[in-house]
């Protein structure tokens, strides 16, 4: 239809049942469309591709990937976790890649953090609101536009919505029909997963399955423990005459990175209950540490639609860009609106924290607070690999829960890199992962991700740590 995005006067597709008025998106939100006129991040140089056009108008009639009621009852459940009465997982890939994109990948990783939720149901006593960095997570923020290998420059790889990995002109030139590629692959996604989490897969009598085809480690034996003591429960009941619908089934939504804003801006609907936007390319959408610039388009454009939002805050944050963040997206203080994901590494958690909390204390606001205590604490490990010592990350998640503890406020969730297969990528665990174990079991195209047995792991220690508060 050969519409440019820059003066976009495409009609949305409304989330809209037959008969219900249809509202259009640019023509009643002036404002959805300024986050073009500002500094704009990380984002590939492809407007003039022949294909951009086209590839956005494709991902502008098709249909939105959630529901805006299903947004909407995830604030409600996320504004409980502000309240400190429920607590938020949210796992997944770094990046994840066209090619996991298979039933066995998926359910792994369904499994896995299904078995973490239980762990911190049963440890502490509160309801886990489940979410995958899954069914959206394909674009990456890069430290430089371009990568140099001996005599060759070409773009760096962006995520496979963008670009693919592998160093040639042809895999490494950005190409906006990825983005409808992108859109497939976390439809079918989202699709597994809901027939997974609502068809029988998730239902708490299935607890013990969950761990067959799961390696024996010291975990699991504390796993299969507490899967028992479930089961007998549940039997229990059973045997006394109660239903419990609940049991069977539960929520589980999606989250990604609103990095590349073509793609959400094409994603974007209007609700026709509300009148108001919705990006609809996943349930939870987050801006990153590189993107969340006051006056950048980012948070702009995030400001203007009405899921629930995070923000990712790493140790150079200051307590005035906190507090401007709130005021800019949540300022009518809409409870489970914005959530903050703090990625401060260990060795600044502790004595950058505090402030912060602090400020948002006094401030009033309610927000939820998340420890991403991956990305603070990559290193480079002795054969080049990136990776992440097990160690340090549970002590960023202790220093966490400590500073919370100190200023009286709540440590509300996790948010982990993980899979559900048996990578070697993280250092150490009681499994003792080390080095040498690379060369065969590294599959992250970008960041190191925790395998199966240490994010069970790091659901029992957070359960401890939890257990503690409540
Ligand atoms: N519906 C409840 C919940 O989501 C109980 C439940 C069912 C559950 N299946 C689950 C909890 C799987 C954790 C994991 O919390
Ligand atoms: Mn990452």
């Amino acid at each position: 239809m050969g519409v440019t995005p820059a003066n976009d006067s495409r009609t949305e597709t409304p989330l809209t049942a037959p008969g219900e008025i249809v509202h259009t998106g640019a023509a009643e939100f002036p404002g959805l469309d300024s986050w073009r006129e500002l500094p704009l991040k990380q984002q590939p140089d492809w407007r003039n591709h022949p294909d951009f056009s086209s590839a956005c108008a494709e991902l502008s009639s098709n249909p939105p990937l959630v529901f805006a009621g299903e947004v909407d009852k995830l604030k409600r459940r996320l504004a409980l976790v502000a309240n400190g009465e429920a607590f938020l997982l949210q796992g997944g890939d770094c990046a994840e890649t066209f090619e996991d994109v298979t039933a066995d990948k998926i359910s792994a990783k369904v499994k896995t953090l299904l078995q973490m939720a239980v762990v911190l149901t049963y440890g502490a006593s509160l309801p886990v609101v489940k979410m995958g960095r899954m069914a959206g997570q394909y674009a990456k923020p890069r430290s430089s536009d371009m990568e140099t290998r001996g005599e060759v420059t070409l773009p760096s790889f962006r995520g496979e919505i963008v670009n693919g990995f592998d160093f040639t002109p042809e895999m490494r030139i950005p190409d906006p029909k990825r983005m409808v590629q992108a859109y497939h692959k976390s439809a079918a996604t989202l699709n597994l997963i809901r027939a997974f989490t609502e068809g029988g897969f998730a239902d708490l009598r299935a607890v013990q399955q969950w761990n067959k085809g799961f390696m024996e480690n010291p975990a699991h034996a504390r796993y299969e423990q507490i899967a028992g003591e479930i089961d007998r429960a549940v039997r229990f009941m059973s045997a006394c005459g109660v239903e419990f619908e609940s049991l069977k089934r539960t929520e589980f939504y999606a989250a990604h990175e609103a990095l590349l804003l073509d793609y959400e801006r094409a994603l974007t609907r209007i609700d026709s209950r509300t009148g108001k936007p919705y990006v609809t390319s996943g349930h939870f959408v987050w801006i990153g540490e590189r993107t969340r610039d006051l006056d950048g388009a980012h948070v702009d454009y995030l400001s203007r639609v009405r899921n629930p939002l995070g923000v990712k805050l790493g140790p150079s944050t200051t307590p005035s860009t906190v507090l401007e963040l709130i005021e800019k997206l949540d300022p009518e203080r809409e409870p489970g609106r914005l959530t903050f994901i703090v990625r401060m590494g260990t060795a600044n958690v502790r004595e950058k924290l505090p402030a912060l909390v602090e400020a948002v204390r006094d401030s009033g606001a309610k927000v939820v607070w998340v420890t991403d205590p991956m990305h603070g604490n990559t290193i480079t490990a002795k054969n080049g690999y990136k990776t992440r010592r097990f160690d340090d990350v549970m002590d960023e998640v202790r220093g966490f829960f400590e500073v919370h503890q100190a200023a009286g406020t709540y440590p509300g969730g996790l948010h982990v890199e993980m899979t559900g297969d048996d990578v070697a990528e993280c250092l150490g665990g009681s499994d003792v992962i080390d080095e040498s174990a690379f060369d065969t079991r590294y599959e992250s195209l970008v960041d190191p991700r925790l395998n199966h047995k240490q994010s069970l792991e790091m659901a029992f220690l957070v359960a401890e740590q939890l257990t503690r508060i409540t």
